[in-house]
């Protein structure tokens, strides 16, 4: 039977009864900024383990680890100064570093699929507080099954991962609402791996130079980013400029659809043009789009600038040829 604890309700209560299943080696679904995580103990095999297992999670995939302190994350790997001074702009942050790994141990192999490098951040909010409570690194994959829509909200990891994890603490819907940007630092290098929650112009202003996008080696380099990912049940199609009768449609701004009337359902995104809105609903309108019943779900352009990369990621990856 799952657990839903309420930490706008029961703050305290529900620190405390994440920290004990943590304990106890087994993971639990948190909330944070971007998306729900399902986070476990780093430093605890049978918790990693069980984390690939309930996501159904290829073992070539690395996981983040989550921390409090840039301090707790010196622990586990190697900073140089342009990683240090992105730590120190943007964490508590939608910011996540792939830098050289430091901890060895058999569960640290496993969450980093035996790379040299470990992805970590600090998340804002309960997570945050959890960790420190906790006092060691969590390593914490979007909770929802390898593949599928990312969750926004408690119900989503409910409906998502069912019975498979015993304590999910909600905490609300995600700020944010898509996963964090993921940069790769390396010799003072810093290579964009996925667009996330982090506007990569704001990084880019920090840096004072443009970052370098990998995307042919990405899917080497990180092997969550390949090609089809955030797959609803319906198909997608992007860029769409009029919609047919069995579709759902995703709109954005003041953008007008011909064939909108008798589409199965219509949710815009963001009605005043904003992308942050766009992004903390999208994953929300994919998943009631779905529920429609609608074959096919075809999403308006969406500008490629800020936010919009990370959006035009998702849905670029949701809309790739499926495997199955
Ligand atoms: O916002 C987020 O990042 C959320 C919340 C829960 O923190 N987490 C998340 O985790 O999105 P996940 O596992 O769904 O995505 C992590 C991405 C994957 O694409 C993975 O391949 C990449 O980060 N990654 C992790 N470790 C890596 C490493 N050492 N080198 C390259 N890529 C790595
Ligand atoms: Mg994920």
């Amino acid at each position: 039977m799952v657990t839903i604890v309420d930490a706008r309700s029961d703050h305290h209560g529900a620190l405390e009864k994440a920290c004990a299943v943590l304990r106890s080696g087994h993971p639990v679904a948190i909330p944070t900024e971007t998306v729900y995580g399902l986070a476990g103990d780093i430093h605890a095999e049978h918790a990693i383990r069980r984390i690939f297992e309930i996501k159904g999670r290829p073992a070539s995939n690395p996981l983040i680890c989550h921390v409090s302190s840039i301090e707790m994350a010196c622990e586990y790997v190697h900073f140089d100064d342009l990683a240090l001074s992105l730590a120190n702009a943007f964490w508590p942050g939608p910011l996540t570093l792939v830098l050289p790994r430091k901890m060895r141990g058999a569960a640290l192999e496993l969450a980093s699929a035996g790379l040299s490098t470990l992805a970590v951040r600090i998340p804002q909010g309960f997570s945050r507080e959890l960790i420190e409570c906790f006092g060691r690194g969590l390593a914490a994959p979007s909770a929802n099954i390898s593949g599928r829509v990312s969750p926004t909200s408690a119900v989503h990891v409910q409906e998502g991962l069912g019975q498979r994890v015993g304590l999910i603490v909600d905490g609300g819907t995600c700020g944010i609402g898509v996963e964090s940007t993921v940069v790769e630092i390396s010799e003072c290098v810093c290579a964009l791996l996925r667009p996330g929650g982090l506007d990569v112009s704001m990084l880019e202003r920090m840096i004072g130079r443009s970052i370098e996008t990998r995307s042919d080696h990405t899917v080497l380099k990180s092997p969550g980013m390949m090609a089809s990912h955030y797959a609803p049940r319906a198909r997608v199609r992007l860029d769409a400029l009029e919609v047919f009768p069995d579709e759902a449609l995703l709109t954005f701004g003041a953008c007008s659809v011909a064939g909108a009337e008798a589409a199965k359902s219509v949710q815009n995104l963001s009605v005043k043009g904003s992308l942050e809105e766009a992004a903390a609903r999208l994953f929300d309108a994919m998943l009631v789009a779905d529920r429609t019943g609608a074959t096919t779900i075809a999403v308006v352009p969406i500008p490629l600038e800020g936010l919009g990369l990370a959006i035009n990621d998702r849905l670029r990856r949701s809309a790739a040829p499926r495997i199955s």
